[in-house]
């Protein structure tokens, strides 16, 4: 019942923005102050590019999303910076629709894309704070490797990463 395809030009980016907002909602509600909260469809469009941005769609309408980057050298994490280590980022489901199955789906899409790219790794970051996310990705094979502190957010991230194999 869930598709996933790479987020093409004729897509909004207002809706998925808005997407965005809703998923995230949440976590601004715990007083995490991720970008994703209230991020402008610009700063959406700044952060899919050079990026590969995924949908998924349930039963055929915009149902969830996650950004896949290569090796940011520009990136304020210094494991983003790393030579061989993807990350994941902008992760989210429509809340309506938690708990199918659709977020496992986009990080696994996530994973196949950084592993068919050539990396060894794929990373990501979290809020410290957001311990049913730290355990999700321990879940899913993600072990935490850092810390960061990025510019302006009101907490600390744990930085986990996994080790792609077949790459
Ligand atoms: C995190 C998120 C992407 C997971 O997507 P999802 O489609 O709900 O996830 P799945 O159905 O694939 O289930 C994955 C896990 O999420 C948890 N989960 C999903 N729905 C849940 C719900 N309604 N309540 C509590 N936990 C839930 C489950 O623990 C499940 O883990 P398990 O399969 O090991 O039991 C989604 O919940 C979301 O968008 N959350 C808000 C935004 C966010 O946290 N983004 C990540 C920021 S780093």
């Amino acid at each position: 019942m869930v598709h996933i395809r790479r987020l093409q030009n004729t897509d909004s980016l207002e809706q998925l923005t808005a997407l965005l907002h809703r998923g995230y909602a949440r976590l601004g509600a715990m007083g995490l102050n991720y970008t994703a909260v209230d991020q402008t469809a610009a700063v959406t469009a700044e952060r899919i590019q050079g990026g590969h941005c995924l949908v998924a769609l349930w039963n055929g309408e915009l149902a969830g999303t996650v950004l896949g980057k290569p090796q940011d050298l520009e990136s304020e994490c210094e494991y983003f910076r790393r030579p061989g280590v993807a990350s994941l980022r902008q992760l989210a489901v429509e809340p309506s629709l938690q708990g199918k199955g659709i977020g496992r789906a986009l990080i696994a899409a996530c994973e196949r894309w950084a592993r068919e790219s050539g990396f060894a790794e794929l990373a990501l970051d979290t809020a410290e704070p957001a311990t049913h996310l730290v355990a999700l990705y321990a879940r899913l094979g993600f072990a935490k490797v850092d810390t960061v502190r990025w510019p302006g957010k009101c907490y600390r991230s744990v930085v986990m990463s996994k080790r792609l194999v077949g790459g």
